[in-house]
């Protein structure tokens, strides 16, 4: 098979944004000092292209100011430095069901510290029910963490709606951008988000190991860095320094990472709304073609508001495996999809499909049309053959 057809762009997008590669390369060949630990000019440069990719990122979140986005490896790295920075003995936290491993394996070590967890209810369509939600900000409720889309059901939460109950009752309110960053609009300011972490490598179309953390100075004074470490500042000192960036970013960063970021933040600039329109038609088209199919033999996980969906569509097969489906998919039509539980194991209970997992399907702006009917043809051919049997 010459061809294949990437549907995993839930995982990571690919491709990456055009000038992804060319900004890392030059940077590596013709920049590749440090930042914050030389006093030359090329230092200085470095550190001046590293500033406007944050500018460039507080502006995409409408963030509090460039200096209060900090780069991480990732989503992962960003969720960890606000649950384990805020979260004390003693405190709740109220979640979904549908995070990501990111979110659930910190608040489980945190839990066994003494953190209360509190699961919100969602339905068996992965759909967040905010009723009640004002009632369960109690005063003890240090913080709020919720995905803004998971990436098993492609549902999107109501976040500004979640945001605005927390401001109220003065708890943290903090939103795992990684299945929505660059695809679907986040707006910290009105969506009252205190933390946002997301990854650089997915909707954002930038290389895997850069991420970041954008965090109002309210939550940033209760944080402890999680990490601590060299920051080129305030060097006497055996303590972090108290301002941000610094105080969240330890160490060397990843800076052929910030400019293969930077490249795809310029590309999704110049492109506008035309490639998030473009997007979320093809991920409607996407749920349209497997929910005609659901009568041949298999279920569409998650809400049936396609306007309310991020690029995700996940199929539960009914009478016949998910992992040879998916196995059968990429061998005999070379589309590339995702089985089984997705990093999100409460998600495939809360969705009925514990243990057996799913088939992801998910696209990204490059993703065509024809791949998509491809791919959809695909699966009726597997279903057809798998009733004839
Ligand atoms: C909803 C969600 N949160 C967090 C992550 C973790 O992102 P990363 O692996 O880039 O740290 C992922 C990645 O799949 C995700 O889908």
């Amino acid at each position: 098979m010459d061809k294949t057809i990437y549907l995993d762009n839930a995982a990571t997008s690919l491709p990456k944004a055009p000038g992804v590669g060319a900004a890392m390369a030059d940077y590596l060949e013709h920049g590749g000092c440090n930042i914050g630990r030389g006093g030359y000019q090329r230092a200085w440069d470095a550190a001046g292209g590293v500033l406007a990719v944050r500018e460039k990122l507080c502006a995409l979140v409408n963030g509090p100011d460039p200096r209060n986005v900090c780069f991480t490896p990732g989503a992962t790295y960003g969720l960890n430095f606000l649950l384990h920075g805020l979260l004390r003995p003693g405190d709740k936290v109220l979640t979904s069901p549908m995070e990501h491993n990111a979110v659930l394996r910190p608040l489980e070590q945190l839990k066994s510290r003494g953190v209360e967890v509190e699961y919100l209810p969602c339905t068996d369509r992965g759909e967040l029910l905010p009723d009640g939600l004002a009632e369960r900000l109690t005063e003890d409720v240090r913080a709020v963490v919720l995905t803004h889309a998971s990436n098993v059901s492609g549902t999107l939460f109501p976040i500004g709606q979640v945001g605005a109950l927390c401001r109220e009752r003065g708890s943290f309110f903090l939103v795992d951008g990684a299945q929505t960053l660059g695809a679907v609009p986040v707006d910290m300011a009105a969506m009252g988000i205190d933390g946002l972490a997301f990854p650089g490598h997915k909707g954002l179309l930038g290389p895997q190991g850069i991420g970041g953390l954008v965090v109002t100075d309210a939550l940033a004074a209760e944080l402890e860095p999680l990490v601590s470490g060299g920051t080129g500042s305030l060097s006497e000192s055996l303590s972090m320094p108290p301002f941000l960036p610094d105080r969240l970013e330890p160490g060397t960063l990843n800076l052929p990472g910030i400019f293969g970021l930077g490249a795809a933040l310029d590309y999704l600039a110049e492109q506008g709304e035309a490639l998030r329109e473009r997007e979320r038609k093809l991920s409607r088209h996407l749920w349209y073609r497997m929910k005609e199919l659901e009568e041949d033999g298999l279920r569409v996980l998650g809400t049936d508001d396609c306007f309310n969906r991020a690029g995700v569509v996940s199929v539960d097969f009914l009478r016949t495996d998910n992992g040879e489906m998916a196995f059968r998919l990429e061998r005999e039509y070379g589309v590339l999809t995702r089985v089984g539980l997705h990093c999100a194991p409460l998600a495939h209970r809360t969705l009925g499909t514990f243990p057996q997992g799913a088939v992801r399907f998910s696209v990204g702006p490059f993703t065509t049309f024809a791949e998509i009917d491809t791919a959809a043809g695909a699966v009726e051919a597997l279903l057809t053959e798998a009733r004839n049997r």
